[in-house]
C-alpha cells in the first residue's frame, strides 16, 4: 500500500540494452538497440490485494463509462494517465465468460470456457487497446493516428480516432478484409488506403511513414496498446475469482494480444493477485505460422519470417509479426506452448462454436481446433480447466459463414481452389411459397 503514485516508463526488452525513455516520448523501437519497447511501472497500489479486487469489482456497476469500462476499472494494474480527462473510451471490454459444453465434448475436455472479446463496441479484442492506444495519442498531442491491418484494428482504431476527433489513416492488404471490418473502417471515417500487397508490406510501410512523420502510430508495436489488452486477462482472471485456469487458450498474429497476456499474467503473479501462473497456448493458422515454426525449432532464437502467408482466417494471415519476441518471453514465463491448426479444423470448430449459441470470426475458431489438437497429444488433460479468448464477434465475416454453410468454402492453394468440407454445414432449404409444401418439409 501508498499514497505515492505509481511511475510509468518506457523500457527496452532487451535483458542486456533494458534503456529506459520518459512515458511521454513518442518512440515504436529502442533508440540504442531497436528493441521492442514496454511499459515498464514502477507499482504504488493504494490498497492491499484484497481492497483492489473489490474495488475493481464495485466500479462495474458505476455509471460512469471511465470507472465502468472494462479497461480503466482496472486502472491501478495500468497506471500511466494522471488526468482521467484524457481517456477515450467506449465501454470497451466487460466481456462474457461463456461456458461452451458442446466446443468442450468436441475437443475431449470435460468443461471449456470462451471470453467471447467480439461483444466489444467494435466487436474485437482491439477496443481493449484502442482506449488505451488512443488515449496515449490525445495525451501527446496528436492529431492524427494511423494502422497497418488485417481489419480489426482498423475498425477499432477509425471508431476510437472519431470519438477523440482524431485523423485515422488505416492501411489494409487490398482484397484481404473482410467486409464486416472494412465497412466498420469506412463508416467511422476513416482515411482507408487499400495496398497492393499483404498486411507485413503495409505494416512495413505505416511504420516507416510513422517514423518520418509526426503520424501516431496504433499498432500493437506501441506498447500502450498492450496495457488495454493487459485487462483482457486481468478481467478473465477476476472471473475465474482470481483462480488461474490450468490453459488461456488464444489465436496468434502479430502476437500483439499474446505478449499483452504474458505482462498481464507476469505482472499480477508479481503484485500477488494471483498465486499461480496460468500456461499459455497460443494458435496458429498452418499458412501463416512462423511463431509455431520458431517454438518448434530447437534453438528459440531464429526466427524466420513467412514470405507469402495464407489463411482464410485473414485476421491472422501475417507471416512476420512485430512482437514475436515478448510472445517468446510469455510462452517461456508461462511454460505455454505454440500449435497450428489447418484451415478445415479451424472451419470446424467456429461451426462448433456456433452450436453452443456463441459463434466467432475465423480466427477465433483457431483455438478450439488448436485445444482439440492438444488434448488428443496429451499436452493438455481432459480434467484441465481451460479457457479461450474468442477475439472478434461472428458478423465479422459473414461471407466465410455463408459459404461454410452451403459448402462454397475453398482455399486457394497455388493457383488450385482446395474445398473444405462443411462437415458442420447447416444447410438453408429452398422451398416454393406454399404452405402444404413447407409443413411437409418441416414434418420430415
Ligand atoms: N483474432 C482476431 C480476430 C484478430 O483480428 C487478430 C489480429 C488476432 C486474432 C491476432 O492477434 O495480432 O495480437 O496476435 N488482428 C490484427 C488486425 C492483426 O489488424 O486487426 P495478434
Amino acid at each position: 500500500m501508498s499514497d505515492t503514485p505509481s511511475t510509468a516508463q518506457l523500457r527496452c526488452i532487451e535483458a542486456q540494452c533494458a534503456t529506459t525513455y520518459a512515458a511521454s516520448e513518442r518512440l515504436y523501437a529502442c533508440r540504442r538497440c531497436g528493441g521492442l519497447l514496454e511499459v515498464a511501472y514502477d507499482f504504488r497500489l493504494p490498497a492491499s490485494v484484497v481492497e483492489m479486487k473489490a474495488r475493481f469489482r464495485a466500479r462495474r456497476t458505476a455509471d460512469a463509462a471511465i470507472e465502468r469500462s472494462g479497461v480503466w476499472r482496472f486502472r491501478e494494474l495500468l497506471p500511466f494517465v494522471s488526468d482521467p480527462a484524457q481517456i477515450v473510451t467506449l465501454g470497451e471490454g466487460n466481456t462474457p465468460l461463456y461456458t461452451a459444453p458442446r466446443s468442450a465434448e468436441y475437443a475431449g475436455l470435460q468443461s471449456l470456457r470462451l471470453k467471447h472479446q467480439g461483444m466489444n463496441p467494435t466487436g474485437s479484442f482491439k477496443d481493449n487497446g484502442m482506449t488505451t492506444g488512443v488515449t496515449q495519442a490525445v495525451r501527446l498531442g496528436a492529431t492524427a493516428v494511423a494502422c497497418a491491418s488485417t481489419g480489426n484494428t482498423s475498425a477499432s482504431m477509425a471508431a476510437y480516432a472519431a470519438r477523440a476527433s482524431l485523423r485515422a489513416l488505416v492501411f489494409i492488404p487490398a482484397g484481404q478484409v473482410a467486409y464486416g471490418k472494412l465497412s466498420q473502417a469506412l463508416e467511422y471515417n476513416a482515411s482507408v488506403i487499400e495496398i497492393d500487397g499483404n498486411f507485413d508490406d503495409a505494416m512495413r510501410i505505416v511504420r516507416e511513414i510513422a517514423e518520418e512523420t509526426d503520424i501516431y502510430l496504433l499498432n500493437s508495436i506501441n506498447p500502450f496498446r498492450l496495457e488495454g489488452q493487459k485487462a483482457i486477462a486481468i478481467e478473465l482472471l477476476e472471473q475465474c475469482d482470481w483462480q488461474s485456469p490450468d490453459w488461456i487458450v488464444l489465436p496468434g498474429g502479430n502476437l500483439g494480444n499474446s505478449s499483452a497476456f504474458g505482462k498481464a499474467i507476469a505482472e499480477l503473479a508479481a503484485l500477488g493477485f494471483i498465486a499461480r501462473a496460468p500456461r499459455l497456448a497460443i494458435i496458429q493458422a498452418e499458412g501463416a505460422s512462423p511463431f509455431y515454426e520458431l517454438f518448434a525449432s530447437p534453438d528459440h532464437t531464429l526466427f524466420q519470417p513467412q514470405a507469402q502467408p495464407a489463411t482464410l482466417a485473414t485476421a491472422i494471415r501475417i507471416g512476420n509479426p512485430v512482437s514475436w519476441k515478448k510472445a517468446l518471453r510469455a510462452i517461456e514465463q508461462t511454460r505455454g506452448v505454440v500449435e497450428r491448426v489447418s484451415e478445415q479444423e479451424i472451419a470446424d470448430a467456429k461451426a462448433v462454436i456456433g452450436r453452443d449459441g456463441i459463434g466467432c470470426e475465423p480466427a477465433s475458431a483457431a483455438t478450439l481446433a488448436g485445444i482439440k489438437k492438444l488434448t488428443a497429444a496429451g499436452v493438455i488433460q481432459a480434467t484441465d480447466n481451460v479457457a479461450a479468448v474468442l477475439t472478434g464477434n461472428l458478423l465479422k465475416d459473414p461471407t466465410y459463414t455463408v459459404a461454410y454453410h452451403t459448402d462454397k468454402l475453398a482455399m486457394d492453394s497455388a493457383g488450385e481452389p482446395r474445398a473444405i468440407r462443411g462437415s458442420f454445414a447447416n444447410r438453408p432449404v429452398r422451398v416454393a411459397a406454399d404452405k402444404q409444401q413447407i409443413k411437409r418439409l418441416l414434418k420430415a
